[in-house]
């Protein structure tokens, strides 16, 4: 195949960052996609419908003219110990905020205010699964004494099983899943848990963290694992079970954050996020199983419109620019300098 066509996607698990940083890099993903999935761990963090609203604004605001018709950004709210269930309610009300988000408290980027304990928030969750308000989990204890590559098979022990049998309607996205064990337990739960995955994931296993050298623009949380995770993730997202879809979790961070003695966790791969996944799928000869895991098994886990547009990908190098710029500073991309087989048109 040398070109594909497909139902404009949809990204379902996007960090857009605020301000200068986020005028630099919403463009990207609006671009290709209909709708995202916006990540409410800003600082300080999105913990009420009114911040969400005003994030929304400002998102919006940051498009030129022509794309704030055709790119709409889907709110999520960030859960803290002490959301309480009227917070949730308001949001559900708002038609703005699609989901509430977990960040087990010091799991990954700006998730000091999260959540420290999750029994703390039973009485949230309750109201959340009566009111159909999906929760989009971050699956990673953070335990010290539990190895870093073991977090997220730990989380679905101690945390996500426990809670899935508690709030057994309550419908829950595993984001970003990086194992085995995250595809086996989604493809084993009921209808009400699904799963988002990333391109890195798709196409990374662990090696690429030390290819030559440590690579700080492969890590991310959470971290790439080894290549038995990364080939069941790809079985997974190409197996066309509605249970999977696209979320990039596209995570920019400055250079000089990255570049570090203590380098932040996050992979920025917006610029090319439609071509990445199309080059995992060709990968494994699954080029048809692409439409439906990103442009409609999301929406219809979220309860939303599929897309009516088309866009069309062709089998065409071109180089990923070294860098884009990033509220003054830079911001290296996936695959800097590289050549990538698909172009969106
Ligand atoms: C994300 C970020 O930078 O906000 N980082 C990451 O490695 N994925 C946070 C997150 O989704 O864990
Ligand atoms: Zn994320």
């Amino acid at each position: 195949m040398t070109s594909i066509t497909i139902t404009r996607p949809d990204d379902w698990h996007l960090h857009l960052r605020d301000n200068a940083q986020m005028h630099d890099v919403v463009q990207c993903s609006a671009r290709q996609f209909a709708r995202a999935i916006v990540m409410p761990n800003l600082n300080p963090p999105v913990v009420t419908t009114n911040m969400a609203k005003a994030y929304r604004a400002r998102i919006l605001a940051a498009l030129p003219g022509s794309m704030q018709s055709s790119f709409g950004p889907l709110m999520t709210l960030y859960l803290t110990d002490d959301t309480p269930p009227a917070e949730v309610i308001c949001a559900k009300e708002s038609g703005v905020v699609h989901a509430v988000k977990l960040y087990p408290a010091g799991a990954t980027t700006n998730s000091a205010a999260g959540v420290t304990d999750i029994r703390k928030c039973y009485n949230t969750l309750e109201a959340m699964q009566q009111i159909d308000m999906p929760f989009l989990v971050h699956g990673e204890v953070t335990d010290p004494d539990i190895d870093v590559f073991d977090r997220e098979h730990v989380f679905i022990e101690r945390v996500l099983f426990p809670l899935t049998q508690r709030f057994p309607k309550l419908r829950i996205v595993f984001e970003h899943v990086t194992t085995q064990d995250a595809v086996t337990f989604v493809q084993e739960s009921s209808q009400q848990i699904a799963a988002s995955i990333t391109a890195h994931h798709l196409l990374l296993n662990r090696n690429a963290l030390f290819q030559g050298g440590i690579r700080p623009h492969h890590y991310c949380l959470p971290i790439i694992k080894r290549e038995k995770h990364r080939a069941a993730l790809t079985a997974a997202a190409t197996s066309g079970n509605p249970k999977f879809f696209l979320g990039t979790d596209s995570a920019p961070h400055l250079q000089s954050n990255k570049e570090n003695a203590c380098g932040c966790a996050g992979i920025f791969t917006a610029h090319a996020a439609i071509e990445l996944y199309a080059e995992a799928f060709d990968q494994v000869g699954a080029l048809d199983k692409l439409e439906a895991f990103a442009s409609f098994h999301g929406a219809d886990f979220y309860q939303l419109p599929r897309n009516h547009e088309k866009i069309t990908l062709h089998k065409q190098s071109w180089k990923v620019p070294d860098q884009f710029s990033f509220a003054g500073e830079a911001l290296i991309p996936f695959r800097a300098g590289e050549s990538l087989a698909w172009k969106m048109a």
